[in-house]
């Protein structure tokens, strides 16, 4: 079993994953209006793993006797000015995943709950990879963003993600 409360947290992450899915889609969206593709491709394979996320925490909710509830999805942003932009909002959405993982984690040791803690450990290490990889993207394009051309090799590069 779990508390009320945790329930009730893991429900909200539950959410939470949901809307990045919602929010990496709409990036995709954007880059796809950009004739973007590689971005847009790369962007849509990171919503449908935010989906996988929340389905994670769904699965843990049912299986730890919890109840799922459907909480409204925010709508997310829908517009940048530059590919930089995208990235840098990406990478400061995923900082603060991480600090949402963190607080759920710091609930489970005091709550003494091991199992959730044990699931938590999942999205710590993927968090690392999660914030790791908006920022490398979000370095490159800094670094080379302004060379003629450099955008459109990225874009080719990030459209070879499987
Ligand atoms: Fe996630
Ligand atoms: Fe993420």
């Amino acid at each position: 079993m779990i508390s009320k409360q945790m329930e009730e947290t893991l429900n909200k992450q539950m959410n939470r994953e949901l809307f990045s899915a919602y929010l990496y889609l709409a990036m995709s969206a954007y880059f796809e209006t950009a004739i973007m593709k590689g971005f847009a491709k790369w962007m849509r394979l990171q919503a449908k793993e935010e989906e996988a996320h929340a389905l994670k925490f769904y699965d843990f909710i049912i299986a730890r006797g919890g109840k799922v509830s459907f909480l409204p999805i925010e709508s997310p942003k829908t517009n940048w000015t530059s590919t930089g932009k995208v990235f840098e909002h990406a990478y400061v959405h995923e900082q603060k995943v991480t600090s949402l993982i963190n607080s759920l984690v710091e609930l489970a040791i005091k709550e003494k709950d091991h199992a959730t803690f044990e699931m938590l450990q999942w999205f710590v290490k993927e968090q690392v990879e999660e914030e790791a990889q908006a920022n490398e993207i979000l370095s490159k394009i800094k670094t080379f963003g302004d060379i003629p051309g450099k955008l459109f090799y990225l874009d080719h590069e990030l459209g070879k993600r499987e």
